[in-house]
């Protein structure tokens, strides 16, 4: 959302729909705007709604096929309007399949990419439903610009650029933290609250995930950033270790 917020930008969002979105153009600067789905058509987007909210700003219309809130299966020809009606609009289609694995019964899905020489399409997956994994925040955006449109502005790029995406392994690690160095901390949760309030350093208590007193750290950031955080970090444990263990080893 936030890579497409130029100033005056406006992006169509589903109403019901899945609120990540709202809350991420509002971070991003962008404007949103709701579009209706249709209870009684099957939750199908209201296209014609879609065509009087959009206007010269409006830069890309989201949808999430297989629907969240409502569980919708979209039909290839539903799916077809809706790319026409963003080739008509000049826009793209920004289409969240990360529940395309939950699909039941006899109607099937097809990935909105197939409409991408029509319009072109960003999708947006992930493994934590299909697999059951969300700890491993594990997604992927894809696109199909079959005619290089994303591709000439450069959405991309932009998207790598913003989200410090890296091809490097693991960036999330889980430690145990041995509470019997401390003095006055009782828990993961104490430690994680009191490090985020003195220095301003976020890491996850184990106990959230079912591990108390271990402790989830992603260090996905840039290395001098790191390198403060680790400082930080340390003068944290040294601050708060047992007056006979105040050495600490990162
Ligand atoms: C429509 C939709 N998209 C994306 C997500 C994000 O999924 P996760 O954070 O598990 O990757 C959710 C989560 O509920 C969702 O409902």
């Amino acid at each position: 959302m936030a890579v497409l917020a130029m100033p005056g930008a406006n992006v169509l969002l589903p109403r019901p729909g899945y609120p990540m979105y709202e809350a991420r153009a509002a971070l991003g600067g962008l404007e949103f705007r709701h579009y209706n789905l249709l209870p009684d058509e099957g939750w199908e987007v209201d296209i014609e709604g879609v065509e009087a909210l959009a206007d010269e700003n409006t830069v890309a219309i989201a949808m999430v096929n297989l629907g969240n809130p409502c569980g919708s299966v979209y039909s290839y020809e539903h799916l077809t309007k809706i790319a026409e009606t963003a080739r008509k609009l000049g826009i793209m289609v920004i289409c969240d399949e990360i529940y395309e694995h939950c699909t039941f019964g006899s109607k099937p899905f097809v990935p909105m990419g197939v409409f991408g020489e029509i319009a072109p399409v960003v999708t947006l997956g992930g493994i934590s439903k299909r697999w059951r994994v969300p700890g491993w925040r594990l997604g992927w955006i894809a696109m199909t610009d079959p005619k290089g449109i994303l591709r000439k502005k450069k959405i991309l790029e932009s998207i790598i650029i913003y989200r410090s995406i890296s091809v490097d392994p693991a960036a999330i690690i889980q430690v145990e933290l041995d509470i019997s160095y401390f003095d006055g901390i009782d828990d993961d949760i104490d430690f994680c609250t009191k490090l985020a309030k003195e220095e301003c350093v976020v890491i996850c208590p184990g106990s959230g995930l079912g591990m108390k007193n271990w402790l989830r750290v992603t260090f996905a950031v840039d290395p001098p950033l790191l390198e403060d955080v680790m400082e930080r970090l340390k003068s944290f444990c040294l601050r708060h270790a047992k007056p006979t263990r105040n050495h600490v080893t990162l």
